[in-house]
């Protein structure tokens, strides 16, 4: 269902080709993201100097926020090879092995969606992460013998929407991890005017904006915009991408001026009306919106958390003032006390 969805941020056959042209191969061209990209830079630096495999990197964060692109990215300043490979493609300890045994010298070895792995793929990471070694038992019974390997030093980058999706043993093996947060109405302009010049089009600034102020905060989704309003554009022969097409064809998407779809606006009128306003369960509410409950924390509620629709509390998901006003509903004083109340305690 996600998939038919426009802000869906999951991949379509088309995103990935453009995705490759747009992809960032630098840390320099790689926008944001500044705290993440300072560190990183510093580790990469010291690694080289010291022509060591750069610590485990464990990049977390919703979908389409650059988590991939940053891996390559890592790789290229290392001057290293990168493999890639994602945790459900993974089924066999063996199959791990041999990626493992096939790693040159300080190669970096990507796994997206690590908190997929199964038991015992994940267990074969231990201590390639911790010794670079593989540990196997050979032989059966009392006979057997357990047997170390040594492999070559390397890098993992695992990639996940959430960190807390990992188990213990293995989130404590990244030495380094890294949080993306979502972007900045002026980095995703930034994002889109370098877009449309790789593409070719021409883009008003107050059109930039417009997309960039839609794109709730995730470039995969500004880089998507930017792709439907220009079929907007050469559908009725402009040369260039102005404000009026740009309304036109983002409201075609439903999207409204705050990024918001469908979807996102059945969540908050749900809270409201069916809930008084919540706080009302994770798992509900997906049942109600016809989404699954990953789907609602990985990539509905980051964004109206970060704009403050809603709030997390120990019971449930709250509407906030921002959420009533955004739906136009009128707050109950007693209502509007509560939150009052609520977001003087925050
Ligand atoms: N910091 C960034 N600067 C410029 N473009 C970016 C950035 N992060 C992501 N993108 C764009 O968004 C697309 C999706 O990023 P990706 O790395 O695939 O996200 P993730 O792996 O986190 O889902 C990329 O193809 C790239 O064009
Ligand atoms: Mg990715």
């Amino acid at each position: 269902m996600e998939n038919n969805r426009f802000i869906s941020t999951s991949k379509t056959l088309t995103d990935v080709e453009i995705e490759n042209s747009l992809r960032p191969v630098s840390m320099a061209e790689y926008v944001g993201q500044t705290k993440v990209k300072g560190n990183l830079e510093i580790y990469i630096k010291a690694a080289k100097k010291r022509k060591e495999a750069l610590d485990h990197i464990l990049l977390y964060g919703p979908p389409g926020l650059g988590k991939t692109t940053l891996s390559h990215i890592i790789a290229n300043e290392l001057g290293s090879q990168i493999k890639i490979t994602s945790g459900p493609v993974i089924e066999h300890a063996a199959d791990l092995a041999a990626i493992l045994t096939n790693l040159n010298k300080n190669d970096v070895l990507f796994i997206d969606e690590i908190h997929r792995l199964n038991k015992t793929v994940e267990e074969i990471l231990y201590p390639a992460m911790e010794d670079y070694a593989l540990d196997f038992v050979v032989g059966k019974g009392p006979s057997a013998k357990s047997m170390r390997l040594k492999i070559q030093p390397f890098t993992l980058i695992g990639a996940t929407t959430r960190a807390g999706l990992l188990t213990g043993p293995l989130r404590d093996r990244f030495g380094v991890i890294c949080r993306l947060e979502l972007y900045s109405d002026k980095e995703l302009q930034e994002i889109i005017i370098r877009s449309a010049k790789i593409l070719g089009i021409k883009i008003d600034e107050d059109a930039s904006l417009e997309i960039a102020k839609r794109s709730r905060g995730t470039p995969r989704i500004a880089n998507r915009f930017l792709k439907r309003v220009r079929d907007f554009a050469e559908v009725e022969d402009k040369e260039k991408i102005d404000l009026e097409i740009t309304n036109k064809a983002l409201s075609s998407l439903e999207i409204d001026k705050s990024g918001l779809d469908n979807i996102d606006r059945k969540l908050l009128q749900t809270i409201i009306e069916k809930f008084d306003g919540g706080p009302v369960g994770l798992d509900t509410l997906a049942a109600i919106c016809g989404e699954d409950a990953t789907t609602v924390e990985d990539v509905y509620e980051p964004y109206l958390l970060q704009r403050g629709y809603i709030a997390r509390t120990s019971r449930g998901r709250i509407a906030l003032k921002e959420a009533y006003q955004h739906l136009g509903i009128a707050l109950s004083s007693a209502k509007a006390n509560e939150l009052e109340i609520y977001e003087n305690n925050e």
